[in-house]
C-alpha cells in the first residue's frame, strides 16, 4: 500500500488530466464519451484502449490493463508506483514530500553514491594512472566518444581509494549497502580494483551497478559484477534498454546480443536498437520487456556453441509469451564485436538484415554434432524436429519444414505427418469455456463491485467465499475499502490497491474483454448463485468423502441427509 494518504494521492491525480498525460505517449482519438488509442501494454494494432476523462481511468478491452494516470506512467516507464506519483506531481505542480518514503530515501543515497563513483571512475581513466587502460581500450578500437557515451571508467590498483572518497560524504551503512565497498578487520575496501568499469543501468538509465573488466593481468574472472542489491536486480534489467527503447519502438525492431561489448561496438556503427543479456538466461520479466519494445526481435548471440545454446533457450523463453524471434548466426565462432572488427560494418549489417527464422535455426541447431548417416542420430534428430514443428502455429511454415526434413532425411513423409499434431482453434476455445463458468461469475461480480456500492452490499451479504484465492483477496479488498470510505470510487480504489502486483494481474483479468457499464441485479444474483453453487458442490464432495470413511450407519445417514438438504438449496 501507499505511504501517501488517499487525499494526497487524489490531489496529485486531480492536478492533471489523464487524457493529456496519456496523449504524450499514445495518440488518442475521441469517440463518444471516451478517447481511444493503441494499448502500449500488449502487442496490438487496434485501438482497444479507452481513456475516460470523466473517470480519469484507462482500460484496455483486449488485455485488461487498467488503472489511473499513476499506473499508466508506472507501467509505461517501468518505474515504481511512488516514482510515478512523483512524476505526475511534477507535471501537475503539486508538492510532495517524498522524504517520508523510507525506501525512496535509501534509494536517493544509493543513486548519489553511484553518481559520485561514476565521476570518480571516469576521471581515473583520464588520469595518469589510466594510461594502460586507455591503451587497452584504444587497441580494442573504442574511441573517446564511445568511452564518454558509455561512461566507461577505471578502478585503481589501490585498496580503498573509492571508500575513502565515499566516507567523507555518506554514512557507512549506506556505503556498504551500495555494494561497491566491503568491510573486514582491516577496515573498508573497494570491491573493484584495477578493472575497467562499465556502468550498468536500470531501465531509466540510472547507474545502479558496474561490470569491471580485467585489462592488464590474468584473472579467473574476466568480468566482475556488482552483487545484486535492492536496486540492482540482474533478471529485471537489460543492458542498454534506456538508450535502445525509443529507437526500437520507432523501427519496431530490437536486436539482442550476449555481451555489453557487443552493444557498444554496434553503437559505433550506428546500430542503436540493441540490448544485451549479459551472460544470463532471459527471465520472464525480461521477456515481457522485450515484447513491449518491438514486434521484430532478432537474436544475434555469439557464434560459438555456447551462443547457439543461449539462442535456443532464449527462443524457448520468448515463445512462452508468443514472441517468435529471428536468428542471426555469426561464422567463425565470432561475437558481434569481433565480427564487426574483422569483416566490417557492411557485412555485419547484411547479416542483421537477413536473419533466419526460428525453425531453420533449430534444424541446424539439432544437426550440430550429429551424423545423419547413423540411424541413432537420425532418429533423434527427426524426433527433435517433430517436437519443434508441433509448436509452430503457422501452417505454411509447418508445411515448409516438413518438406525440408523429408528431403534431408529421406524419411517417409506420411510417417512424419502421422506424428504431427493437429492443433485446432476449437480445442483451445473449449479449454477457455470449460474454465469459465465460475471464473466468469467471479470476474463479473468484481467488475461490477468496482462500479456500484449496491453490488458490494450484495457481495457482503451473500457471498461468503470466492472459489479462486486471487479473486477472493481482491473482492475482500474492495469490500474493506468500501467499509473504510463508505462508497466505492473505482479510480480511488485502484490508486489505493493497485500498487500490489498481484492485484494488478487479477484486475487485468477482470477487465479483459469486458466493456460493459450497465448491469441488472438479476444478473448479479446469477453470479452470486454460481459462486454459491461452487461452494455447495465443494461441501458435498467433502461430505461424500467423509461418508466413505465412516462405518457407523447412523452417522452415515446423518451426513447423507445433510447432503440432500444442501442439494435442495442449489
Ligand atoms: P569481451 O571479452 O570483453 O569482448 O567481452 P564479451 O562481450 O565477448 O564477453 P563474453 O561473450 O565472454 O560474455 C558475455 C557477457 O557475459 C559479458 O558481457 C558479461 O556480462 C558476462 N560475462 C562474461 N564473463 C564473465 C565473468 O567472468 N563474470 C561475470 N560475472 N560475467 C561475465
Ligand atoms: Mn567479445
Amino acid at each position: 500500500m501507499n505511504t501517501l494518504s488517499q487525499e494526497k494521492l487524489n490531489e496529485i491525480r486531480n492536478s492533471v488530466d489523464i487524457v493529456d498525460v496519456v496523449s504524450n505517449y499514445v495518440s488518442l482519438t475521441p469517440r463518444g464519451k471516451n478517447f481511444f488509442g493503441v494499448c502500449p501494454f500488449h502487442d496490438d494494432n487496434n485501438p482497444s484502449m479507452s481513456v475516460s476523462q470523466a473517470k480519469q481511468m484507462y482500460r484496455c478491452f483486449s488485455c485488461g490493463a487498467t488503472g489511473s494516470v499513476f499506473h499508466f506512467i508506472r507501467d509505461y516507464e517501468n518505474i515504481s508506483f511512488s516514482e510515478a506519483v512523483k512524476k505526475v506531481a511534477e507535471i501537475g505542480g503539486v508538492k510532495v514530500d517524498i522524504r517520508s518514503d523510507k525506501k525512496i530515501k535509501n534509494n536517493i543515497e544509493y543513486h548519489e553514491i553511484y553518481s559520485l563513483s561514476l565521476k570518480y571512475y571516469m576521471n581515473n581513466l583520464n588520469s595518469k594512472s589510466g594510461k594502460e587502460a586507455r591503451e587497452y581500450l584504444n587497441n580494442r578500437n573504442i574511441d573517446d566518444t564511445t568511452i564518454k557515451e558509455f561512461q566507461i571508467g577505471l578502478s585503481l590498483d589501490k585498496r580503498n581509494s573509492l571508500s575513502n572518497l565515499l566516507i567523507k560524504k555518506f554514512k557507512e551503512k549506506d556505503i556498504l549497502d551500495s555494494a561497491l565497498v566491503g568491510k573486514n578487520d582491516y577496515g573498508m575496501y573497494d570491491f573493484f580494483q584495477e578493472r575497467i568499469m562499465f556502468p550498468l543501468y536500470d531501465l531509466n538509465g540510472k547507474v545502479v551497478a558496474y561490470s569491471g573488466r580485467i585489462y592488464n593481468k590474468e584473472d579467473s574472472a574476466k568480468y566482475f559484477n556488482t552483487r545484486e542489491t535492492e536496486v540492482f536486480k540482474k533478471g529485471e534489467l537489460l543492458y542498454n534498454y534506456h538508450r535502445a527503447r525509443n529507437v526500437a519502438r520507432m523501427k519496431n525492431k530490437i536486436i539482442i546480443v550476449e555481451g555489453f561489448m557487443d552493444v557498444i561496438r554496434m553503437h559505433t556503427i550506428g546500430v542503436k536498437n540493441v540490448i544485451a543479456m549479459m551472460g544470463t538466461a532471459v527471465t520472464d520479466k525480461q521477456a515481457h520487456l522485450i515484447k513491449r519494445m518491438a514486434k521484430e526481435v532478432i537474436l544475434c548471440f555469439d557464434g560459438d556453441s555456447a551462443g547457439a545454446k543461449a539462442t535456443k533457450s532464449c527462443i524457448d523463453e520468448l515463445s512462452k509469451i508468443d514472441v517468435i524471434p529471428k536468428v542471426v548466426r555469426l561464422e567463425d565462432k565470432l561475437d558481434p564485436d569481433e565480427y564487426i572488427l574483422k569483416y566490417g560494418k557492411d557485412k555485419f549489417l547484411r547479416k542483421i538484415d537477413n536473419p533466419i527464422n526460428v525453425i531453420d535455426f533449430e534444424l541446424s541447431y539439432y544437426k550440430e554434432g550429429k551424423d545423419l548417416n547413423s540411424a541413432e542420430d537420425k532418429t533423434l534428430y527427426i524426433k527433435q524436429i517433430i517436437d519443434e514443428i508441433n509448436k509452430i502455429d503457422d501452417e505454411i511454415l509447418k508445411e515448409v519444414t516438413i518438406k525440408k526434413i523429408v528431403d534431408e532425411t529421406e524419411i517417409d513423409e506420411s510417417l512424419i505427418r502421422s506424428r504431427i499434431k493437429k492443433k485446432t482453434k476449437k480445442a483451445k476455445r473449449d479449454v477457455i469455456n470449460k474454465l469459465s463458468k465460475y471464473e466468469k461469475a467471479e470476474k463479473n461480480l468484481i467488475y461490477f463491485m468496482l462500479k456500484s456500492d449496491d453490488v458490494i452490499k450484495m457481495y457482503d451479504k451473500k457471498v461468503t467465499f470466492m472459489p479462486d484465492s486471487e479473486y477472493r483477496l481482491l473482492a475482500r479488498e474492495i469490500s474493506a475499502y468500501y467499509h473504510e470510505y463508505g462508497f466505492i470510487n473505482e479510480v480511488d480504489f485502484m490508486d489505493y490497491a493497485l500498487t500490489d502486483d498481484e492485484f494488478k494481474q487479477t484486475l487485468k483479468k477482470v477487465n479483459q474483454n469486458n466493456k460493459r457499464e450497465e448491469f441488472t441485479f438479476e444478473e448479479i444474483d446469477d453470479y452470486i448463485n454460481v459462486i454459491k453453487e461452487f461452494n455447495v458442490n465443494k461441501a458435498i464432495k467433502r461430505m461424500q468423502k467423509e461418508i466413505k470413511d465412516l462405518t457407523d450407519p447412523l452417522e452415515k445417514a446423518k451426513i447423507a441427509q445433510k447432503i440432500i438438504e444442501l442439494k435442495k438449496g442449489v
